[in-house]
């Protein structure tokens, strides 16, 4: 089965009111754990890759790994470039056989990120991939997106149709209150429910409404969308780690999300908690362990076990392979 572009599966997800997984890999036990569990539950996925993941694995490293997991899985797959931050790279990904690239303009103004994200997709279009592109600014720190939260804004409606528009994108990423990484609001931001725990505060589903006025039918998309889920924080913290008021976005608004003209919905970090938790926990249970794969095969399981959840739970795109499948085949 070789890689598919994004066009077919956002259709599908729109009609159908669920969202395609974006999930993070930068090495082999998470593209497994990941493609396994999506082939399970039949799921249409994205695998993306950062600019830090790249450098990380090295060369085509990633690419192969992909391939590799299509060869053993029939489950329609997206490559995906996550945060292109200049052309360069984006034309190094197409050029690798990169099904989707993000150009991430969002650090300049208005019409520098229009001109900019221009030259991205008529490369990527000439070529036959389709161009994600960022309109509003994300909170986080991450290796390769680093926006202190005074500088987070959320994107304006009135901007969102000149840009799609004059850019010819094929999805938008939007700002609504998601920011990036396990630390997505201060104490302060949030208030904290009956156990003591931090409740943030809720997704701005009113700006999301008014882009879906502005730009009806157009794929978008929610980065920063881990929800840091509570169950590995603790593993973490009870085996050793300190990740004090780490808080992310509820799952039930992800789900609400999913169901509306949001498409594709990113998750990195709670890729990360899951596989730090269990090694962690692998570690503290067998400290005379030292073969990486009796841990490392840990965290591969609990990768698989998280996105298993994210597909059935949060994304609703359990069994909509085919659908997407057919849509490829009757368009080629
Ligand atoms: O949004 C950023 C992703 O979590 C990737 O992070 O640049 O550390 O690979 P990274
Ligand atoms: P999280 O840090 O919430 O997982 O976001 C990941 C992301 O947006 C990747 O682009
Ligand atoms: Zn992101």
């Amino acid at each position: 089965m070789p890689l598919v572009g994004t066009k077919e599966m956002f259709k599908k997800a729109y009609e159908g009111g669920y969202a395609i997984g974006a999930f993070n890999i930068n090495n082999m036990e998470i593209v497994q754990g990941i493609t396994e569990a999506a082939a399970e539950l039949k799921s249409p996925v994205i695998l993306q890759a950062s600019a830090g993941a790249r450098k990380y694995a090295k060369g085509p490293y990633l690419r192969h790994l992909v391939e590799a997991a299509l060869e053993v899985n029939d489950i329609p797959v997206a490559l995906h470039l996550d945060h292109g931050p200049d052309f360069e790279t984006c034309k190094a990904c197409i050029d690798d056989g990169f099904t989707s690239v993000m150009y991430d303009g969002s650090k300049y103004d208005f019409k520098e990120n229009i001109k900019r994200t221009q030259e991205v997709v008529a490369y990527a279009h000439e070529h036959g991939v389709v161009v994600e592109a960022e309109l509003g600014k994300l909170a986080g720190i991450e290796d390769d997106v680093k926006v202190a939260a005074h500088e987070a804004a959320y994107t304006q409606p009135e901007e969102v149709e000149e840009f799609v528009r004059e850019t010819g994108v094929d999805s938008l990423a939007i700002a609504i209150g998601t920011s990036h990484g396990a630390f997505k609001f201060k104490p302060e931001q949030c208030t904290r429910n009956a156990d003591g725990v931090l409740v943030p505060p809720e997704l701005r589903f009113d700006i999301l409404a008014e882009i879906e006025k502005k730009i009806p039918e157009f794929p978008i998309v929610l980065h920063g969308a881990s929800s840091v889920i509570p169950k590995y924080v603790k593993i973490i913290n009870d085996n050793g780690g300190k990740l004090d008021d780490a808080v992310g976005i509820p799952e039930d608004q992800l789900r609400k999300a999913a169901k509306s003209a949001v498409c594709k919905i990113n998750i990195d970090s709670d890729l990360r908690l899951a596989m730090t938790a269990v090694i962690r926990e692998h570690f503290m249970a067998h400290p005379e362990h030292f073969d990486p794969r009796q841990y490392i095969a840990d965290g591969r399981s609990y990768v698989k076990e998280l996105v298993e959840h994210k597909i059935k739970d949060v994304l609703g795109s359990n069994g909509r392979a085919d659908e997407i499948l057919a849509l490829v085949k009757a368009n080629k």
